[in-house]
C-alpha cells in the first residue's frame, strides 16, 4: 500500500514537472506557419507545445468559455481587434516584453493601448482577390476600388468570409465603416451581399477558392496571395484605390494560464527576428513587426498603398464589435441574395 502511495507521488511530482516543460497555443494563422512554429520550437527547446489552430473570432470565443479554468497559455496571431477585446475583457495578462524597442511602432502601439495585455507580430493590407483565367473566361474586368465590387456582373461571384468568426472580414466592416461614414458602409455592404456567393467561417477560404477556380473575387489580406501562387494556383491580389485598412496581427498571454514561465519563453522567442522569418519560410506573407526581421519579397509594400488612418482602439472595443457584426446579421446577412 505504501509502496502505492510512494508510487502515486511520483507520478504526480513527476506530472508537475513535465507540466512546467510545455505551452499550450491557441494559432490563428496558417497551418503551414503554425505546424512549423511548433516543430522548431519543441526541437530547438525541448518544450512540448500543445498547438489548436482556430480563426480570430472563434480564438476569442473559446478563451471566453475557457474564462474560470484556462486551458491555454499563448494565443498566437490572428486580427488585432479580438485581441485588444481580450485584454479589455480581462481575459490577457499585462506582459511588458524587454524586446519592445526591436518591434516597429505600429506593434509597440498594439501592446500601449492594450495595457501591454497584447503586442503586434506582424501587419497586412485588406484586399481582393482574383484569378485572372476566371476573369478572362467570364469577360469581368479585376476590381479595382470598393464600389466596383457591387456591379451586376460580379453577382453571385464574390467571397468575404463570416465576420463573426472571422478577423479578416470584421476588418473589412471596419475598414468600409471609417472610409464611407457607418449608414453608408451599411448601404455598401447590402449591395455587396447580393454579389457574394458564400461567407465562409476562416478568413483565408475566400482566397482559397479563387485559386482553386471556385469564386471569380475574395475580399482577403492580400498578403495571402502569393503562398496559393506559390502553389500553382492562378491568383493575383490588388488593394482598392479609394483606401484600405491593415490588421495588426497579434499575440497575447493568458490570464491564469497554467504554464506562465513556458508562455513568456514561446512569447520572447515568437518575436525574434529568427521565429518572425519562419513565416515566409511557411509561404506566409504578412510584414514581421521585428524590425531585423528579413522582409521576403513577395511581402506587399506598404508605400504604395493607399491606407485610411485605421482606429484600432475604436474598432477593437468589444462593444463596438459585438454592435457592428449584430447589425451585419440583421440588416445584411439577413436579407436574400
Ligand atoms: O493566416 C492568414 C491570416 O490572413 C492572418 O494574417 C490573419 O491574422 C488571419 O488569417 C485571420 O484569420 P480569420 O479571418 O479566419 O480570423
Amino acid at each position: 500500500m505504501q509502496k502505492a502511495v510512494a508510487g502515486l507521488a511520483f507520478v504526480l511530482a513527476c506530472g508537475s514537472a513535465a507540466a512546467q516543460g510545455q505551452v499550450n497555443v491557441i494559432c490563428s494563422v496558417q497551418a503551414e506557419w503554425c505546424n512549423m512554429l511548433s516543430t522548431v520550437y519543441a526541437r530547438t527547446t525541448g518544450t512540448k507545445i500543445n498547438v489548436v489552430m482556430k480563426g480570430s473570432g472563434e480564438a476569442l470565443a473559446q478563451l471566453i468559455a475557457e474564462k474560470d479554468n484556462p486551458k491555454t497559455d499563448v494565443w498566437f496571431g490572428g486580427t488585432g481587434d479580438p485581441h485588444l477585446q481580450a485584454a479589455e475583457q480581462g481575459l490577457t495578462v499585462e506582459y511588458k516584453s524587454p524586446s519592445l524597442p526591436q518591434l516597429h511602432e505600429w506593434a509597440q502601439q498594439q501592446a500601449k493601448q492594450s495595457g501591454y495585455k497584447t503586442v503586434g507580430i506582424y501587419s497586412g493590407p485588406l484586399g481582393f482577390g482574383y484569378n485572372p483565367e476566371l476573369l478572362a473566361k467570364k469577360k469581368l474586368a479585376v476590381p479595382k476600388t470598393w464600389a466596383d465590387l457591387t456591379k451586376a456582373d460580379y453577382k453571385g461571384e464574390i467571397q468575404v468570409a463570416n465576420p463573426a468568426s472571422s478577423g479578416t472580414a470584421y476588418t473589412m466592416i471596419a475598414t468600409l465603416v471609417q472610409l464611407m461614414g457607418e449608414d453608408k458602409a451599411f448601404d455598401y455592404l447590402k449591395s455587396l451581399h447580393k454579389n457574394v456567393g458564400n461567407y465562409p467561417r476562416s478568413g483565408t477560404g475566400p482566397i482559397k477558392a479563387v485559386a482553386r477556380g471556385e469564386t471569380a473575387v475574395s475580399i482577403s489580406f492580400v498578403h495571402d496571395g502569393p503562398g496559393e501562387k506559390m502553389q500553382g494556383f492562378p491568383v493575383e491580389t490588388i488593394t482598392p484605390a479609394d483606401g484600405t485598412g491593415a490588421e495588426i496581427g497579434s499575440m497575447s498571454i493568458v490570464k491564469g494560464a497554467r504554464n506562465m514561465d513556458a508562455a513568456k519563453k514561446f512569447y520572447e522567442w515568437a518575436l525574434t527576428p529568427a521565429a518572425q522569418e519562419m513565416a515566409a519560410a511557411a509561404k506566409q506573407f504578412q510584414l514581421p513587426s521585428n524590425k531585423a526581421a528579413k522582409v521576403d519579397a513577395r511581402v506587399p509594400d506598404f508605400k504604395k498603398i493607399k491606407f485610411i488612418n485605421y482606429d484600432y482602439a475604436k474598432y477593437g472595443a468589444s462593444a463596438e464589435r459585438r454592435r457592428l457584426i449584430a447589425r451585419w446579421e440583421k440588416e445584411v446577412n439577413a436579407l436574400p441574395r
